[in-house]
């Protein structure tokens, strides 16, 4: 049977602002959808499946039940894992199968405020940024015609928190992934020498970890200009969004974090292609 239904993968979807992407996509009436809940945890996982599943049929309609809740286990820091949903995806929908790729697995080691060591170092570089890296790499070869890749960062991630060369060099047309790869390694070593201010690194092991996914984005962009299915990167700041990761300080709900996302995932190409690889904050692209 054909089926034309996008498919849509949401990692860390189980909670936060993932949960509330992956429910703004199944209740939304503009394109038929296939939606992934991916989570590393099957409970709990399954747990917000049956959750939003409960919520679909109650807000059920013709037009809402064309998008399809599917569940799978996906841990992006375990390499098995992630061959293991990207085989599951090609026998379900062919060699091509993914249409939005949503980065959303992420968060902080310790408080924010507790700052920088070695060990929140290294673990926040490799839950935020390496983890999605891994995925991407993955899964790039399997995106479908027009497929998009967005990447949940943080405008506080901004270039004005770094010093001396790293700027220039972050948003140089020349940076691979690679060498974006030897800048977060780079920062983790130094943490634990003490050196990191010399190199021009903040004490901010996040905001360090979210400035590699967004310089990553620029260099897929780049790096895929002549890839014929026209592939589309982004990298949005949801906002300050209370969640298990932030607490009850912050003003937004995950629904408004999860607004831009939705909105990329959703809107036509030609609007979004022209800020192919950019930053996004409240449905608009911004500076870096
Ligand atoms: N909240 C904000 O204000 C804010 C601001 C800027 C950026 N962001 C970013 O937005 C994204 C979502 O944030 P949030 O506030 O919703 O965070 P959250 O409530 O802490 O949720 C994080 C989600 O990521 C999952 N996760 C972590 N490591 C994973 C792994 N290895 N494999 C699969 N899933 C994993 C968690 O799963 P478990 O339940 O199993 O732990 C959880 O579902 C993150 O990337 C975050 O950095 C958030």
């Amino acid at each position: 049977m054909n089926d034309d239904r996008l498919v849509v993968v949401i990692t860390g979807a189980n909670r936060g602002i993932g949960k509330a992407i992956t429910r703004q996509l199944l209740l939304q009436n503009d394109k038929p959808l296939i939606v992934y809940l991916t989570a590393r945890n099957v409970d709990r996982g399954q747990k917000a499946f049956d959750e939003l599943r409960r919520e679909q049929l109650r807000n059920a309609s013709d037009i809402k039940m064309q998008n399809e809740l599917r569940f799978h286990q996906l841990d992006v820091s375990n390499h098995e894992s992630i061959h293991a949903f990207i085989a599951y995806l090609t026998l379900m929908h062919g060699e091509f199968s993914i249409d939005v790729l949503i980065n959303n697995a992420g968060g902080v080691v310790k408080k924010l405020q507790d700052m920088c060591n070695a060990d929140t170092a290294y673990q926040t570089v490799h839950m935020n940024y390496f983890t999605a890296v891994s995925m991407t790499t993955l899964a790039l070869p399997h995106m479908r015609e027009h497929g998009r890749v967005i990447f949940m960062v943080t405008a506080l991630a901004h270039l004005g928190i770094f010093c001396g060369d790293l700027p220039r060099v972050l948003t140089s047309d020349d940076l691979s992934l690679n060498g974006l790869n030897i800048i977060e390694n780079g920062f983790i070593s130094s943490v634990g020498k003490g050196t990191y201010a010399g190199y021009g690194f903040p004490p901010m092991p996040f905001n360090v970890a979210k400035a590699g996914l967004i310089a990553y984005a620029r260099i897929l962009a780049r790096s895929t200009i002549d890839d014929s299915r026209g592939l589309l990167f982004a990298a949005v700041c949801p906002g300050y969004v209370k969640t298990d990761m932030t607490g009850a300080f912050a003003p937004l709900t995950p629904d408004q974090g999860a607004e831009t996302p939705v909105y990329i995932a959703l809107t036509d190409n030609k609007r979004l292609r022209r800020h192919n690889g950019g930053l996004w904050k409240r449905l608009k692209p911004i500076k870096w």
